[in-house]
């Protein structure tokens, strides 16, 4: 039987991960990053399936995953949040049917802007996003420490942290930050966060009130994080290192882009880059002075 592209179901998501682990190893390995990737539960892939199906795409070769497209739509922005072809499949055109399937969704769904984050390194999805409309714009960097040794050189948090609750007024005030940062609202991403007893969701507030939020996971990873004013970056971030500093992981992680200023702050505390991402949109679209992501999935 010949490969077909067909809408992914739920007990595709387990194999489709497995299939994403290995592409994104294989990538990684050949380009001297090492191997990057371990499986992780689908709980995002089966949020978003549910969310809307138009979004996720299974290249199936008699049974064999061949390639696997995850997109999402929030307000008018469409995000390809997966797009993996097995090694040694690579190069025959699975990739860009998979994501033409996705880019219906951004069509169907009405969402007049596309953004996404992909490995820096990798020659080809630039390529091929850049066939299809989206632009490289903003470098970004996953930058790393040793918990223990961010833990001794944080001196007391900038700003006051107060847990964010799933109330319509928390929730009103995560849709302004957004608003300011990204351009676009994300109640579903944020309860989609909220309702994860792993993580952490804050707001971080100065003298006076709600200047940003941040989520902190149990892992030491940050993201994502937004502020109203790209001043209150430096602020907010060591507010929020302090807080992943101050918890039970091995490290501290988060994605910086290149323009803003915690990535100044990040090196100055003995962060080190460890995997470059790329931003690419159809246009321009938000203020990443003001925003940093989860992972280049969630955004
Ligand atoms: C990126 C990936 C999904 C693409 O899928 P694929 O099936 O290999 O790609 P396709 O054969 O459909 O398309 C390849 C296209 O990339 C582009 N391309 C490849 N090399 C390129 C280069 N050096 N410069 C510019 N464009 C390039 C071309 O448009 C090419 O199409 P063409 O051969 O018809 O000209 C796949 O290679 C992969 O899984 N890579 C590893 C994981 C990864 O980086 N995923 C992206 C995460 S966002």
């Amino acid at each position: 039987m010949a490969l077909v592209v067909r809408p992914a179901r739920a007990e595709d998501l387990p194999r489709a991960q497995q299939l994403v682990t290995r592409s994104i190893n294989d990538l990684t390995v050949r380009h001297g990053f090492g191997p990057i990737a371990t499986p992780r539960p689908a709980d995002f892939q089966a949020f978003c399936l549910r969310d809307d199906p138009r979004g996720l795409w299974l290249a199936d070769d008699a049974g064999d995953v061949a390639g696997f497209a995850m997109s999402w739509v929030c307000d008018r922005l469409w995000f390809p949040a997966e797009l993996f072809v097995a090694p040694g499949r690579q190069g025959q055109g699975i990739g860009d049917q998979l994501l033409r399937r996705t880019l219906a969704q951004a069509s169907q769904a009405g969402a007049s802007e596309k953004c996404l984050i992909t490995f820096a390194f990798n020659l080809v999805s630039q390529g091929l996003y850049v066939r299809h409309g989206l632009l490289p714009r903003v470098p970004i960097h996953l930058c790393r420490v040793e918990r223990e040794s961010l833990a001794l050189q944080t001196r007391g948090a900038a700003f006051r942290a107060t847990p964010i609750e799933q109330t319509g007024a928390d929730l009103d005030a995560l849709r302004k930050l957004d608003a300011a940062a990204l351009g676009i609202a994300r109640e579903k991403h944020h309860r989609y966060l909220l309702g994860d007893a792993s993580i952490k969701g804050v707001f971080l507030n100065d003298g006076g009130g709600r200047v940003g939020y941040a989520y902190i996971a149990a892992t030491g990873h940050i993201g994502p994080m937004a502020v109203m004013h790209g001043d209150a970056m430096p602020g907010a971030f060591r507010t929020a290192l302090d807080i992943a500093a101050a918890g039970q992981g091995k490290q501290v992680s988060v994605f910086v882009p290149g323009t803003s200023a915690a990535l100044a702050v990040a090196v100055e505390l003995g962060m080190r880059f460890a995997l470059p991402m790329v931003l690419m949109s159809a246009g321009e679209h938000g203020d990443w002075t003001r925003y940093l992501p989860r992972n280049p999935g969630f955004m």
